[in-house]
């Protein structure tokens, strides 16, 4: 069988979950449920969903020479991705996420960089062979945007399908929005790109049409419980979320990339490749954790047997 393949460009960090039955106030001290240690990076969580549903991922991205780089780096290897162009920086630590997740599964993030603040285009270069023998190339922004540019670039002169992630927002450049085929934002990530807030469908499909204003050639703005809203050439497309009991939707939007990018260089059409995604993304977020959380083909295939009636 042939195996799509996938090259990320990312972030990696470890993620601390704190459960907690809310939010705490500004100096106030709460008593949470549970702590959870797990991997994860944006970056990261691409490849290994990627890598579960069946693609031959390449990683590039760096991690810290600590006890923290090693536990990951040997995850990907475990997960079959190829890290030969996983660098281990001496001077930072592996970058590290604190999550707090409450009962309503609404989640706080804040992310401190360390090592992946490292990579950077020379790193891309270096793999150069691997992004341009890809299907799919996909990029986030927790690493800096010059190492997306140039993966962007390497993919675009080789006729490799380019899909990004534009989060954080803030460090989007119209550069690499040229450079992409597929953006795929949230909804705070689409309002900080075009500044149009989104509350219902007609709001998404002016805040997709915004960002194809800049030069994006497709979106999938993903709308968390709200689906997905479509929109290229053809006109837009909405694909509802699928609906379970939600646990933890930390790394929904990755899951939901990895396998849009896998369904999309498996031949799949935008709108198929969207329902599968729904499908993945949903799965993950009845399950506690990020990496933890992302299903492998089999389990996403006895998910379709048990709850999909044609
Ligand atoms: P995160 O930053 O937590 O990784 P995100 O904000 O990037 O997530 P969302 O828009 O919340 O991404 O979710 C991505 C996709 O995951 C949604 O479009 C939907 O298909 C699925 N999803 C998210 N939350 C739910 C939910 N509560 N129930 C079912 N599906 C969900
Ligand atoms: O998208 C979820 C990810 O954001 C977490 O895994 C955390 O590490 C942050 O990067």
């Amino acid at each position: 069988m042939k195996h799509p393949r996938i090259c990320v460009v990312g972030s990696a960090n470890i993620d601390l979950t704190f459960r907690t039955p809310r939010f705490p106030q500004p100096g106030e001290t709460l008593t949470g449920h549970a702590l959870h240690q797990g991997m994860g990076g944006k970056g990261a969580n691409q490849a290994v969903a990627a890598a579960r549903l069946g693609a031959d991922v390449t990683f590039i991205a760096c991690v810290g020479n600590d006890a923290f780089g090693k536990t990951a780096l040997d995850a990907y290897v475990a997960e079959g991705i190829q890290t030969s162009f996983v660098r281990r920086a001496a001077d930072q630590p592996t970058g590290t996420a604190a999550i707090l997740v409450d009962n309503n599964a609404e989640n706080c993030i804040i992310v401190v960089a360390g090592a992946n603040a490292g990579l950077n285009s020379r790193d891309v270069r270096a793999a150069s062979s691997m992004v341009e023998q890809s299907h799919v190339v996909l990029c986030q922004l927790e690493t800096p945007v010059d190492a997306a540019i140039e993966a962007f670039r390497l993919a675009r002169d080789a006729g490799v399908l380019t899909i990004l992630t534009p989060a954080p927002a803030e460090h989007v450049t119209d550069e690499l929005l040229a450079l992409c085929d597929v953006c795929i934002p949230n909804k705070t990530e689409i309002c900080s790109l075009t500044g149009q807030t989104v509350n219902c469908e007609a709001d998404a499909i002016r805040a997709a049409e915004r960002l194809r204003e800049r030069c994006v050639k497709r979106v999938a703005l993903t709308m968390g419980s709200d689906g997905v809203l479509l929109l290229d050439d053809s006109g837009s497309t909405h694909i509802p979320a699928i609906k379970v009991d939600a646990v933890d939707t930390t790394g929904a939007g990755d899951a939901f990339t990895a396998a849009f990018a896998t369904s999309l260089a498996d031949g799949m059409s935008l709108t198929e490749s969207a329902h599968r995604a729904a499908m993945v993304a949903a799965i993950s977020v009845t399950r506690v954790g990020t990496q933890s959380a992302f299903p492998s083909l089999k389990e996403v295939n006895e998910w379709i047997t048990l709850n999909v009636h044609e």
